[in-house]
This record gives C-alpha cells, sequence and structure tokens, in this order.
C-alpha cells in the first residue's frame, strides 16, 4: 500500500514512531524521519536499528518553520508523532507543552499550506482529550474536558488540524489513541507509559506501584495493533476528515494488569501505593474507547491480546535491555 510512496514521520526516532517507520519501510515506503530527541522522552537512535539504512534521519525540530518547508515537500503522508507526552511535565513546564504540541503542529500545517497541500496529515491524539468519562465506553462524541495541560494541547492541536482540512483541504485525520504499550518504549523513568514501567519493575523482580486500590480502568493497547490502525487510516479515502478512538474496547483494571505482568513474567510483586498529589491532579479515573467508528469506516481492529502482547514485549527488552533501562 505504501510502496514508493514518500512519508514523513514526525517524533519518528520514538516509541510510536520508529515501530511505525519499521513498518512502513517493509511496505516499501520512502521515509523520512525528524525527531529533535527531546530528552527525557522516547527518542532512541536503537529503535531504528533495522531500518537505519533505509530511512532519511533529520534531526531537527518540528516548531522550526524553514525544516518543516523543505521536510513536507513532495510527501504524499505525513504522521505526526512529534510531541511533548509527559503529563506531569506538561503540568510543571506548560509553556513547553504549548510551543511543542500547538505551536509545532501549526508550524506543520503551514509548511503544508505553502508547500505541499496534496499530502495528507495523520495526528496523534490522545484519548486524554476526553477528560473524565461522563459514560463508558467513550465514543468520539462524549464531551471532550481535558485534566491537564498536555490534553488540552492535543485537543487544540487535534482541532487545528481538522481547521486545515475543512478550510484550505489539507486532509487529515486525528487519532484519540489509548494507553499504548509494546517494544520500543521508554523505560528509564515512570512519568509516562506506566505499563511499560509495570513491565521493568516485574523483569527487574522489584515491586510494582500501583496506585489507589487499584480498580481504575483503562484500555491498553500493543503498539503493532495501534501501528495497523495508522496504516489503515491513512488508506481509507472517507477515513479524512474524522476524528476516531483507537483502542481495544476492553477495560482492565490497573491490579489486574500488574497481575497478569507478573504471571508472564514470572518475576515481580504488586504493591499498593497512594497517589502522588501531581499524579492525582491529572488523573482522569476509569477509561476504555468504543471502537465502533473506526472499525465501521476503515475495518481495523485490534489483534494481539493482552497475554500476547505483554509476553512479546517482556521478550523484547529480555533481547536489548540494556538498551532501554
Ligand atoms: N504512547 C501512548 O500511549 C500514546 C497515547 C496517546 C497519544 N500518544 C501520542 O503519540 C505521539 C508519540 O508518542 P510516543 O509514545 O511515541 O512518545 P515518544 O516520547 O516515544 O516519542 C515522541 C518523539 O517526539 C520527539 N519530539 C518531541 N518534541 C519534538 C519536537 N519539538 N520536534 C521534533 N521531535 C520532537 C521526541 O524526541 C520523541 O522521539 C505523541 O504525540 C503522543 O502524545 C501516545
Amino acid at each position: 500500500m505504501f510502496n514508493n510512496k514518500e512519508v514523513l514521520v514526525t517524533g519518528g526516532l520514538g516509541f510510536i514512531g520508529s515501530n511505525l517507520c519499521i513498518e512502513l519501510v517493509r511496505q516499501g515506503a520512502h521515509v523520512t524521519i525528524i525527531d529533535n530527541m527531546l530528552p527525557r522522552q522516547g527518542g532512541n537512535l536503537f529503535n531504528i536499528r533495522d531500518i537505519v539504512g533505509n530511512v532519511t534521519v533529520n534531526i531537527s525540530d518540528v516548531r522550526n518553520q524553514l525544516s518543516m518547508n523543505h521536510l513536507v515537500k513532495e510527501k504524499d503522508y505525513v504522521f505526526h508523532l512529534a510531541g511533548q507526552v509527559n503529563h506531569v511535565d506538561s503540568m510543571k513546564n506548560p509553556l513547553q507543552d504549548l510551543e511543542i504540541n500547538c505551536q509545532g503542529t501549526l508550524v506543520l500545517l503551514e509548511a503544508l499550506r505553502h508547500f505541499n497541500r496534496d499530502a495528507r496529515v495523520i495526528f496523534a491524539g490522545t484519548r486524554g482529550e476526553y477528560g473524565s468519562s461522563v459514560s463508558l465506553p467513550v465514543d468520539e462524541d462524549h464531551p471532550t474536558n481535558p485534566k491537564g495541560v498536555y490534553a488540552v494541547t492535543n485537543l487544540t492541536a487535534e482541532k487545528l488540524v481538522l481547521v486545515y482540512d475543512d478550510v484550505f483541504k489539507i486532509k487529515g485525520i486525528c487519532l484519540r489513541i489509548t494507553n499504548t504499550y509494546g517494544p520500543r518504549h521508554q523505560m528509564a523513568h515512570d512519568e509516562y507509559g506506566v505499563f511499560n514501567w509495570f513491565i521493568r519493575k516485574a523483569m527487574d523482580n522489584e515491586e510494582i506501584p500501583v496506585m489507589g486500590d487499584g480498580r481504575i480502568l483503562r484500555d491498553f493497547l500493543y503498539v503493532e495493533d495501534l501501528i495497523n490502525s495508522m496504516i489503515k487510516v491513512a488508506t481509507t479515502e472517507e477515513a479524512y476528515g474524522n476524528v476516531f478512538n483507537v483502542g481495544t474496547g476492553i477495560p482492565v483494571s490497573f491490579f489486574d494488569l500488574a497481575r497478569k505482568i507478573v504471571a508472564v513474567a514470572g518475576s515481580g510483586r504488586t504493591k499498593f501505593t497512594e497517589f502522588t498529589q501531581e499524579r492525582k491532579e491529572v488523573e482522569p479515573g476509569d477509561y476504555y474507547a468504543d471502537i465502533t467508528r473506526i472499525k465501521k469506516i476503515t475495518g481495523w481492529a485490534p489483534a494481539i491480546s493482552l497475554d500476547e502482547g505483554i509476553a512479546r514485549t517482556i521478550d523484547f527488552y529480555r533481547q536489548f535491555r540494556r538498551e532501554y533501562w
């Protein structure tokens, strides 16, 4: 589907971006990555070790208009994944979050407006845009009441993509992605990507810190399923101009998740801890997605079970832990 297509992936050295680039290269795309290796985020050159000879890597910033003007030229698709992803940091340093997530998106869209209106944009937003759920499962018409700055800037970036689709006819799709886990996620700290942090703790045979009573429900998606959804929406004409939830639709509590990880890893143990104040402030509570819309329009559905996803993730880090710990 992507054979000989020119594709730009912003944030392509990160967790989702690198997994996407690997699949795009496998499908024959010519991939260009732009990533600024923002400290404490997921950017890691090891992530693209298997495709390094097949991609062009540009260490630059999506906020740099001159870089972006150049990079968007002649691209068929732009997957926009560069972002400030740390919920807690977004409250500590909201201006950085605003600049990367909103200004960065606007710089990209302006580059497209002036230099390549024919490209298609797929934006990776978050289920955090909904804030606390008032009904479950959450469909795309659910109210959006973001709980933190990260979720506000994602929602704003989404609206910008939709405005440029509507007004300037730059075709765009916005995804509201649930908690995603799997190979190539940063494992250095616990400030975002709690699933992968649980995996590290289990593999290190340490206590897995489950906050509160562990009963909060989440929808956990394996990264390969997410990548397939991105490929599927990008290549479905009717998908453009829409917002889609991407998740499994299956609720799992943090306690059950921790127990499963311990069982699959064969090490580690669960431990309840109090919520830290900064976590509590941005914690929206239960969430699981209604994925009817994406299924109906694109035919995509998740395929990897939680047990299988955990097993594959642990296998990956057993091989490559020194690159991530
Ligand atoms: N992982 C999830 O569960 C999840 C869920 C919902 C949405 N998302 C969104 O998906 C996108 C990718 O997330 P991820 O989990 O792969 O995170 P990640 O930290 O692994 O990847 C993000 C990448 O963006 C790069 N980056 C940050 N600011 C940049 C800038 N100004 N210019 C260029 N590059 C920049 C970072 O260096 C990093 O490599 C983010 O926008 C995130 O908000 C992720």
